[in-house]
């Protein structure tokens, strides 16, 4: 059987086409109204670390293709903590905003938590904040961490069967590999978080029937670790040496194995920021109808 290379970019530009729609029809119907409100995100970049730039500039630029209005603050890196919480506490009363979003990492002198926790959890568009990481393990509703959800969404646009399969993610990150592992039990996957201390790892990955790499490490997925027929996704970024960007899977190793597999790039990056414009919207729905 031939295998299906799952295409993040093709599936996320299908999000972003609808969310497009949906903000056009939104314009059109409050066209009369001066008081009307449209979908906002704010993004706070603190310092100027060049990847962490190129993402924040990705998202701007996705915000302007479906029509989401941004909000762009760039604090220097000597910014204390108290001067983030202030900005992310005058944005949590704006009315014009219902995403923030804290660029990470911040710089070493300032608590990811404390910021994070300042966070109204209802324009928590990351899926950071405890409440929201809280309800997600539960399986109640809440904003979801936008690259685990990505995951998910690309996995339910390919019609793959989740319910009852392994799953194996690699990593426990609280950005991908806990949050996905709550969605995936909440789909009725059998869940197994491994990562760097597990022991016989290749063995474990073996037996998955959906694998996720989520560990930070160039090409560590090997076609030894994958079960024929899987489905592999692949959520790692790493620039190697030659300036490539690469997954944590071996690509043209584990696609002759695998039975659907995610590239990179392509793959679950394009996702995360059509999610974040997703969590964005239904931010909005959520503060404007309440
Ligand atoms: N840094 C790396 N990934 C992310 C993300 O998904 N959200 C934020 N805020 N920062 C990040």
């Amino acid at each position: 059987m031939a295998t299906t290379i799952i295409s993040g970019k093709e599936i996320s530009k299908a999000f972003k086409d609808r969310l497009k729609k949906s903000i056009e029809l939104l314009k059109i119907q409050k066209e009369n109204d001066p008081n009307a409100v449209f979908p906002g995100l704010a993004v706070i970049q603190v310092g100027s670390d060049p990847a962490s730039s190129i993402y924040v500039n990705n998202k701007k630029k996705s915000c302007e293709e479906v029509g989401i209005v941004s909000f762009s603050y760039t604090l220097d890196d000597s910014a204390t903590e108290s001067e983030l919480i202030e900005l992310i506490e005058a944005l949590n009363v704006d009315p014009r905003v219902h995403g923030i979003l804290c660029q990470l990492p911040l710089p070493k002198h300032m608590d990811e938590f404390s910021v994070i926790n300042a966070i109204d959890h209802r324009k928590d568009v990351d899926g950071f904040h405890p409440v929201n990481k809280g309800l997600l393990s539960i399986g109640r509703d809440c904003l979801v961490s936008c690259t685990p959800l990505g995951c998910l969404m690309m996995l339910k646009e390919m019609n793959i069967d989740i319910c009852g399969k392994n799953c194996v993610i690699i990593g426990r990150s609280n950005i991908v590999g806990k949050p996905l592992a709550a969605l995936m039990l909440a789909e009725n996957a059998t869940v197994t978080i491994a990562h760097s201390k597990t022991n016989n790892l290749k063995a474990l990955c073996q037996t998955a029937d959906i694998l996720v790499a989520a560990i930070g490490r160039s090409g560590f997925v090997t076609a030894d670790y994958v079960k024929p027929g899987a489905v592999v996704i692949d959520v790692g970024i790493n620039r190697d040496p030659d300036n490539k960007v690469r997954g944590d899977v071996n690509y043209d190793e584990v696609f002759e194995v695998a039975g659907a597999i995610t590239p990179v790039p392509g793959g679950v990056g394009p996702m995360t920021i059509a999610m974040l414009m997703q969590n964005t919207y239904q931010a909005y729905l959520s503060l404007t109808q309440s």
